[in-house]
């Protein structure tokens, strides 16, 4: 199974696909956290996207859809996964479906989680994340037992680049510009499923696991 995760900076894709990836077993790509990874360990890709990433514009399609398409070849997701942070552009959509296609793949559902700008604008000023496992935090919504630790691995949290008011700001602009012609994409293709993602957590994960319902 393919499933995308489509939703605005701070909508709760990276929280969601890490619960439903143990629930469904269904491996969770996230190019946001591909090119941060490449940016750690200073690689080409990761210097040629560290300007981008870090001010919240969009990585170039020439290179975010080569990462991407390398990264779903490989054998540990060759038989699905959940794609969060991917397609973010008209260009990137169609390039997934070519590549399924010529693999004899194909997409099974895309997920808009909805939540309305503030409330974003609220979750990526409080957000923590673990560099270790990428596990998210957020300090009143979603704290970590330990203030600044993750539970999971022991890391020291830290507060993303691009977490700050001015690249927040850049980020929601640029998604926001981008998205309606996705959601026109998938619901062309009658892909699309709508969830609304402004509930507790696991009032959320319900309405994503309905969406789903059908495609398992
Ligand atoms: P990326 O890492 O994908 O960032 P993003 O889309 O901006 O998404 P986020 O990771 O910020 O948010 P999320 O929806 O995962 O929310 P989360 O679960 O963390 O991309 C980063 C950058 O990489 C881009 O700006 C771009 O430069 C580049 N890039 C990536 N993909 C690209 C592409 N395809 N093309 C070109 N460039 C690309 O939750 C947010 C916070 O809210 C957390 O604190 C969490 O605890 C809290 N929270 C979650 N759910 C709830 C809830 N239900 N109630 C209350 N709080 C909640």
């Amino acid at each position: 199974m393919y499933v995308i995760l489509l939703g605005l900076p701070g909508a709760g894709k990276g929280t969601q696909a890490a619960l439903l990836k143990d629930e469904i077993g269904l491996a969770h790509v996230t190019t946001g956290e591909l090119f941060r990874e490449n940016i750690r360990l200073g690689t080409d890709l990761g210097k040629q996207a560290q300007p981008y990433v870090e001010s919240g514009r969009l990585v170039p399609d020439e290179i975010t859809i080569g990462m991407l398409l390398d990264r779903i070849s490989q054998p540990d997701v060759a038989r699905g996964c959940m794609l969060d942070g991917f397609p973010r552009t008209l260009e990137q959509a169609r390039a997934l479906d070519e590549a399924l296609a010529a693999d004899g793949k194909r997409l099974d559902r895309a997920i808009y989680i909805r939540v309305a700008t503030d409330e974003l604008v609220r979750r990526l000023a409080g957000r923590w994340s673990c560099p270790q496992c990428g596990a998210v935090y957020h300090e009143t919504n979603q704290p970590p037992k330990q203030p600044g630790i993750c539970d999971n691995c022991g890391s020291q949290l830290y507060q993303r680049e691009d977490d700050k008011p001015e690249a927040v700001r850049t980020r929601l602009e640029v998604n926001l510009k981008n998205l309606d012609p996705l959601l026109d994409y998938y619901r062309q293709q009658g892909k699309l499923c709508e969830a609304d993602g402004e509930g507790e957590v696991e009032a959320v994960s319900r309405a994503l696991r309905n969406c789903l319902e059908g495609e398992r």
